[in-house]
């Protein structure tokens, strides 16, 4: 994203106002016995305030420790982690976290996983209800509100999964290959929704994949980083219009992209 748009939607009078994200020198190695893993060296990367980013390596090369250290659940090693110039120093209502699984309390309903943030803050007041079933109707839910996640499709569960993290108004939101395990049809609905959600509220999202088309079709840029330990190899821009659809996947500027990213991931 240009500087000037980011500009434009930091002007913007955005309820939810997103968050520049910085990483400076990141490092991190797993010590345990005599093993020491190196998953991270060196990570910069500057991610600005309403950007959609998409992570991309392969695997194992510390995509899901580095959305850790963003999501404050673990510490780096060296470097720093600064959101609006501020340092990170643990996991936070700001940042709202979405892994490959969807995670709901079984013995709460859909209603009530979504009000569980609220209400472990003290803070569930008539309007928060009034905005849950706005977001459950966002989602397709409204229904299913009554509903037990075990009585929910996998697509369902994710869905609920995000209206929980959304009721939070978080300022980023990093997601950890949240479709990979749906099926193709589901997982370009989740696509087209997570678009849509982004058009509208404009959060910061770092969003992790190793699928390029994924990448490709959401990011704003996409940083490609290499086999462990990860850095940053290269970061490419995706200048393709918005809103984009699924329908876009097929143009010739899409494909172009496409590769170029591959290209990037296999040098
Ligand atoms: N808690 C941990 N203890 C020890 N080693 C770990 C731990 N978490 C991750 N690692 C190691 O760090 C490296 C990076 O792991 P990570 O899960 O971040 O990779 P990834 O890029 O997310 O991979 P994938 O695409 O398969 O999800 C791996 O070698 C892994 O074994
Ligand atoms: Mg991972």
């Amino acid at each position: 994203m240009s500087e000037t748009s980011a500009q434009a939607i930091e002007e913007s009078p955005v309820v939810d106002r997103p968050a520049a994200v910085r990483l400076r020198d990141v490092g991190k190695t797993f010590r345990k016995r005599r093993r020491e893993t190196t998953a991270l060296e060196e990570v910069n990367l500057d991610i600005a305030a309403g950007e959609f980013l998409c992570l991309l390596g392969p695997s194992g090369c510390g995509k899901s420790t580095l959305l850790s250290i963003l999501a404050g659940f673990i510490e780096a090693d060296t470097g720093e982690v600064l959101m609006d110039d501020r340092p990170v120093t643990g996991p936070g209502p700001d940042r709202g976290v979405l892994f490959q699984t969807p995670t709901l309390f079984p013995w709460l309903t859909t209603r009530q996983n979504v009000l569980y943030g609220p209400r472990a803050r003290r803070a569930l007041t008539p309007e928060v209800r009034e905005e849950a079933a706005e977001l459950l109707e966002t989602v397709g839910l409204a229904e299913f509100a009554d509903a037990y996640p075990h009585e929910l499709s996998g697509g369902m569960r994710h869905r609920a999964a995000f209206a929980r993290v959304l009721i939070n108004h978080p300022r980023v939101l990093l997601m950890d290959e949240p479709f990979g395990a749906l099926d193709a049809i589901t997982r370009a609905g989740m696509q087209r929704f997570l678009l849509e959600l982004w058009q509208r509220r404009r959060t910061t999202i770092v969003f992790v994949t190793h699928d390029v088309e994924e990448a490709t079709l959401l990011g704003d840029r996409v940083s490609v980083l290499s086999g462990r330990p990860g850095r940053t190899k290269a970061v490419v821009d995706i200048d393709l219009p918005r809103p984009r659809t699924y329908d876009d996947t097929e143009t010739l500027a899409f494909v172009t992209a496409k590769r170029r990213i591959r290209e990037v991931l296999e040098q």
